[in-house]
């Protein structure tokens, strides 16, 4: 009996740890995308037929992709860190801090799409160009956390 369990147990780990890693893909690819969007967006005339296509294509692209996206990471991540009890590990600690800021950087590309929507556009193309550059270094920081673990 305890042999099945421990079996069962790999074979979840495995195929979470899978679904993990497929799902962070998509959410980071929708992340590196949408600012680009709104990058386009912003260079396009307000209220022309160009700004409805781009309003059209950011919707799909966080509604469709980001968002399930990050809730599917969220959910296989926390279920995987119960698993291999990862709350004990430093680097794990190190890793969920940026997993965090990087959801509240996620929040607050929503929450400008949905100014965009309503023909607000507070900050310059150049910045949302210069943003565009967290995910990457978020991205490059949690991997080294979670496959070097240096502490
Ligand atoms: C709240 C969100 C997250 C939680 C709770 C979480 C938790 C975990 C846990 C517990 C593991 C298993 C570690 C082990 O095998 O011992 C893991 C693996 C992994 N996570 Fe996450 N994670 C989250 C988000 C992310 C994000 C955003 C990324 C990448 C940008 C990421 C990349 C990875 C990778 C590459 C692995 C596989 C590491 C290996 O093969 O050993 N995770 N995650």
């Amino acid at each position: 009996m305890t042999y099945q369990i421990g079996s069962l147990l790999i074979v979840t780990y495995a195929w979470l740890k899978a679904g993990h890693i497929i799902f962070v893909i998509f959410w980071i690819a929708g992340l590196f995308m949408l600012p680009r969007y709104y990058v386009y967006h912003q260079e396009s005339a307000p209220g022309s037929d160009e700004e409805k296509r781009w309003i059209e294509r950011e919707k799909k692209l966080r509604k469709i992709i980001i968002t399930p996206a990050m809730i599917l990471v969220w959910t296989f991540g926390l279920l995987l860190a119960y698993i291999t009890s990862a709350w004990t590990q430093g680097w794990f600690l190190a890793k969920f801090a940026i997993v965090v800021a990087l959801s509240g950087y996620h929040g607050w590309m929503i929450d400008y799409g949905n100014k965009l929507e309503k023909g607000i556009r507070p900050v310059s193309g150049k910045a949302l160009r210069i943003m565009n550059e967290i995910p990457g270094i978020a991205v490059a920081l949690i991997v080294v956390l979670v496959i070097v673990r240096p502490f």
